[in-house]
């Protein structure tokens, strides 16, 4: 029986059929600007993310969600200047509404604090309620809306 244990991981080559997957998926592509991708697009960020692993210097940093052993879905972020990123998170349709994503985007929130990252942003578009939800329980503040997108950011206060 599922009992929704959610960890973020490093992906492992092992994981390119669901990372492709995934990003090719219409489901989630139809709330994701930069999404879906071909195949060979997917594989090109897929091969990205693993290079990224082992950079000196990393700007990007994708994270397998797995829940119960199975990938799930990918959340990450990238390095923006001044101690800030930007962030984003998608699941596989299966485990949508589950709780899941919330748990993800938490775990998301405290890697990047813990990795010395003071400013978190985040944007959704105005009609998905699900990532909007999310962001507001894993404590993003609304900054605004603009084109249809809302934009979010959580600070961490432990360094104020
Ligand atoms: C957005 C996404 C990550 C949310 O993850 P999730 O695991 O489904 O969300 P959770 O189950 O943790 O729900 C979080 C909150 O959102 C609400 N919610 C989730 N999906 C919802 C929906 N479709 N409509 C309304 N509310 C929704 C839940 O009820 C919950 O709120 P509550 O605790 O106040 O009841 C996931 O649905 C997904 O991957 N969607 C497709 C890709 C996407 O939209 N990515 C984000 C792009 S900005």
């Amino acid at each position: 029986m599922l009992q929704n244990y959610v960890l973020l991981r490093e992906f492992l080559p092992r994981d390119q059929e669901v990372f492709c997957s995934l990003q090719e998926d219409q489901d989630v592509g139809q709330f994701v600007d930069w999404l879906p991708r071909t195949r060979y697009q997917a594989e090109v960020a897929f091969w990205d993310a693993l290079e990224q692993q082992v950079m000196p210097i990393r700007s990007r940093f994708f994270y397998a969600v797995e829940v119960d052993s199975i990938v799930a879905g990918s959340v990450g972020f990238t390095l923006l200047s001044g101690g800030s990123a930007d962030c984003g998170w998608f699941l596989r349709k299966n485990f949508w509404g589950k709780g899941i994503g919330t748990k993800a985007v938490a775990l998301l929130v405290e890697d990047a604090f813990v990795k010395g990252i003071s400013k978190l942003r985040a944007s959704a578009r105005s009609q998905n309620i699900g990532s909007i939800r999310v962001a507001e329980k894993c404590g993003f503040q609304r900054l605004g809306e603009k084109n249809g997108r809302v934009f979010f950011e959580v600070i961490d206060n432990r360094k104020i």
